[in-house]
């Protein structure tokens, strides 16, 4: 799966003032997170750590709805993610719906379980698009870091992609356990017929930020990295399309986390909590509807949730003031509330944050060669999940 994305311009329009509350746009992205369950043990996972306490998963019937409320309510493209989708049996059966409601339909998936049968059945419902992602260009990494012998299976999955004709999409998480590897992760792509290559580094949610230590990489490796991605562009005439994005952390200003609270994107968890974003579940004292209680329409027009951080008029100092808040919307609530304990507040990355401390703390903790890290890696497991957080009764 991805993270938080920022490449949609919003259709929305600035408001003028800073209590002007215009009528937000449709929920243009659909991500419909049909299940937690997962066969890989991704370090860098960002499904919340408390994930297994979330284990209701929706019906056929129930997903078959909230796609048609959706669409209804303006959704046009529609992201099939999770975990791992293809454990759900009735995928095939939500991608003819949305490809008949007339979604443009997207897999992400580790392509474990896409084997010639499905990748048929699903060509045969419509699905558009898939994205098929790889932990690194060794299958002593990959395997290691997905705590899973995937390498091999990803490769024929890769072919399996091509054959039935569907555009080649890799992703690679990118962090200092894989970075350095990043040319032959490119050549590796390049090698499968990708024509599209996502090489986004992680970003410190969940289960990545409890593994920080170990995966925020150095200045050093990242310019390295970006200095190898321009050569390859260059010299390649730019076959494959590369996408390279650094860890916020080493910017200045926060990104605009989903394009903005609220603007275009709506997550639904397995369990039908209906989200702004995938980690909106962790802010304290904010309630999130259910789609098995409200409808589409209603979550994204008219719930507390939802309404809780559109537009400008909920920012406190410096973010009230400061003239660049249509940009970047005072960036990540999640991250405003993991590393400066508030999800009112400036995102700690905004240099004019007075949190930002604890920003470059981490980022000179990375700087360190050996950079001792307080615990070993902690891999993604529903175990792991109930150790980390406390069991509700
Ligand atoms: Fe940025 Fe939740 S991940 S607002």
């Amino acid at each position: 799966g991805t993270g938080p994305a920022g490449d949609v311009r919003s259709l929305q329009s600035a408001a003028p003032g800073a209590d002007a509350r215009p009528r937000p746009g449709p929920p243009l992205w659909l991500l419909a997170e049909v299940t937690y369950r997962c066969p890989l043990h991704c370090v860098f996972c960002y499904n919340p750590v408390d994930f297994a306490h979330h284990d209701a998963e929706l019906s056929t019937e129930d997903w078959l709805r909230v796609l048609r409320e959706a669409r209804a309510a303006g959704a046009v493209q529609c992201g099939f993610s999770g975990g791992e989708p293809l454990l759900r049996d009735d995928l095939e059966v939500l991608i003819a719906e949305a490809h008949r409601l007339g979604f443009y339909t997207n897999l992400l998936t580790s392509g474990v379980g896409l084997t010639e049968q499905r990748a048929a059945a699903l060509k045969a419902a419509g699905l558009d698009h898939i994205q098929l992602s790889f932990q690194d260009s060794t299958r002593e990494l990959n395997d290691f870091l997905s705590h899973t012998r995937t390498f091999d299976l990803k490769q024929k999955v890769a072919r399996i992609i091509k054959d039935h004709g569907w555009p080649m999409v890799m992703n690679c998480v990118i962090h200092r356990l894989n970075i350095d590897y990043i040319d032959r992760i490119i050549e590796m792509a390049d090698s499968l017929g990708a024509e599209y290559v996502e090489l986004a580094n992680s970003q410190y949610y969940s289960w990545a930020l409890l593994n920080r230590d170990h995966l925020l990489p150095s200045r050093e490796q990242l310019e390295r990295a970006e200095r190898i991605t321009n050569d390859w562009r260059a010299t390649h005439d730019n076959r494959m399309r590369i996408f390279y994005v650094v860890p916020d952390y080493y910017e200045n200003r926060p990104k605009k986390c989903m394009n903005g609270w609220g603007s275009i994107f709506l997550t639904i968890t397995p369990d039908g909590t209906a989200l702004p974003c995938h980690t909106a579940r962790m802010l304290p004292g904010q309630a999130f509807p259910n789609v098995r209680d409200v409808s589409v329409a209603d979550i994204w027009y008219r719930s507390d949730g939802f309404e809780r951080y559109r537009g400008t008029a909920w920012m406190q100092e410096p973010c009230a003031s400061c003239d660049e808040k249509e940009k970047d919307f005072g960036g990540c609530r999640c991250q405003a509330l993991m590393l400066a304990g508030d999800a009112n507040a400036t995102d700690p990355v905004c240099a004019k944050s007075p949190k930002r401390g604890v920003v470059d703390e981490a980022v000179a903790r990375a700087q360190r060669p050996g950079n001792p890290a307080v615990h070993p890696l902690v891999f993604r497991d529903p175990k792991e999940s109930h150790r980390l957080t406390a069991c509700e009764p």
